[in-house]
C-alpha cells in the first residue's frame, strides 16, 4: 500500500535510504497513521540488504510539530489506553540499522521524541527543540521525559518539560542532544553525507556497536560492559571483521560486505 503521509525513496544516497514525513500543512503533526507508516517503512528498509543506513527528514519548516493534537483532543484516558498510540514506536525502535534525524524547524512533543528516538541528529540552524505538552495540560508520552533526560541531564529537562520552552540547535548542540548544526540549505546533505560514512563502515559492527550503545541506556555497568564483549567477539564471526583487519594490515580501503 502507498503510504500517504510519508515518501520513502530505499536508495536515496548508495546504501542510504530516506523516509521523508510529508504532511505539510499540519507542520507533520504525528497521527496515527503516519507513525503506523514509519515503522511499517523503517521495518522494510531494515529488511533491505541494500540499505545500510535509514536518514528520516521533515521538511524546512518542521520536522514533526509533536503528535496530533486535533486527533487526541477529545479521547478519554481509556481511549488512550485501548488505542495505545506510542506502543507503535517500540517498533520504531527496534530498527537495527542506524537512523538518522535530519531536523530542521519545529521538533515539538512528539517531534522532538521522534528525533530522538533515533540515533543521532543532524540539525540546521533553525531548528527548534521543545517538549510543550505542559502548554497543553499534559506532559511528553513517547520517550520525552526519559530521553531527553539521559540526553541533557535532569536540571535542563526539568526546565524544557515544566516550562514548555524550546531550545534552539546551538543549545541542543552545545548540550549533546544534536551531532551538528549546518545552514539550513544543507541539513539534508549534511545528514546524507554523515550517512555514507556510515554506510562505509561494516554494517553487522555497525549493528552491533548500535546495540552496545543502546544497552547503556538500559542497565548498570557491569552487565553493559559483559554485553559490549560478547558483541565486540561477535563481530569476530563476520567477513567484515577480516576484511577489515586485513585491510589494514595490507595497507589498502576495506571493502564490507556485511557479511
Ligand atoms: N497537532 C495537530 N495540528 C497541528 C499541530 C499538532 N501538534 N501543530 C500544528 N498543527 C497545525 C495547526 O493547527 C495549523 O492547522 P490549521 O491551518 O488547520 O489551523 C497548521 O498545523 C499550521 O500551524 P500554525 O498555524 O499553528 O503555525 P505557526 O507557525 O503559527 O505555529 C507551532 C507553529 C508553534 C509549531 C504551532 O503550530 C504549535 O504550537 N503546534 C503545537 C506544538 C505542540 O504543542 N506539540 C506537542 C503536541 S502533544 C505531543 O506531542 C504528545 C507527545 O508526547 C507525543
Amino acid at each position: 500500500m502507498t503510504p500517504e503521509f510519508i515518501l520513502v525513496t530505499p536508495q536515496a544516497r548508495p546504501q542510504v535510504a530516506l523516509i521523508q514525513l510529508n504532511r505539510p500543512k499540519e507542520l507533520n503533526a504525528l497521527n496515527l497513521q503516519l507513525m503506523q507508516e514509519v515503522a511499517a517503512a523503517l521495518k522494510a528498509l531494515d529488511q533491505n540488504p541494500e540499505v545500510r543506513v535509514i536518514v528520516l527528514a521533515g521538511s524546512e519548516r518542521a520536522f514533526a510539530a509533536g503528535a496530533d493534537i486535533k486527533q487526541m483532543a477529545g479521547r478519554t484516558a481509556i481511549d488512550m489506553l485501548l488505542i495505545d498510540q506510542f506502543s507503535i514506536w517500540d517498533q520504531i525502535r527496534r530498527t537495527t540499522k542506524p537512523l538518522i534525524a535530519a531536523v530542521s524547524g519545529f521538533a515539538l512533543g512528539g517531534g522532538c521524541e521522534l528525533a530522538m528516538t533515533c540515533d543521532l541528529i543532524v540539525a540546521s540552524e533553525t531548528a527548534q527543540f521543545g517538549q510543550p505538552e505542559i502548554r497543553l495540560g499534559t506532559m511528553p508520552g513517547a520517550g520525552g521525559t526519559q530521553r531527553l533526560t539521559r540526553a541533557i541531564g535532569k536540571a535542563r529537562a526539568m526546565e524544557m518539560v515544566l516550562t514548555g520552552q524550546s531550545i534552539s540547535a546551538r543549545e541542543a548542540a552545545q548540550h549533546g542532544l544534536v551531532n551538528r548544526v549546518v545552514p539550513v540549505g544543507q541539513f539534508l546533505e549534511e545528514a546524507f553525507r554523515l550517512a555514507h560514512s556510515i554506510a562505509q563502515m561494516s554494517p553487522v559492527a555497525a549493528r552491533l556497536a548500535k546495540e552496545s550503545i543502546n544497552r547503556a541506556f538500559e542497565t548498570h555497568l557491569d552487565e553493559g560492559l559483559h554485553f559490549e564483549r560478547k558483541n565486540f567477539y561477535m563481530t569476530f564471526a563476520s567477513e567484515d571483521q577480516k576484511e577489515g583487519m586485513a585491510a589494514f594490515v595490507e595497507k589498502r580501503k576495506p571493502d564490507f560486505k556485511g557479511k
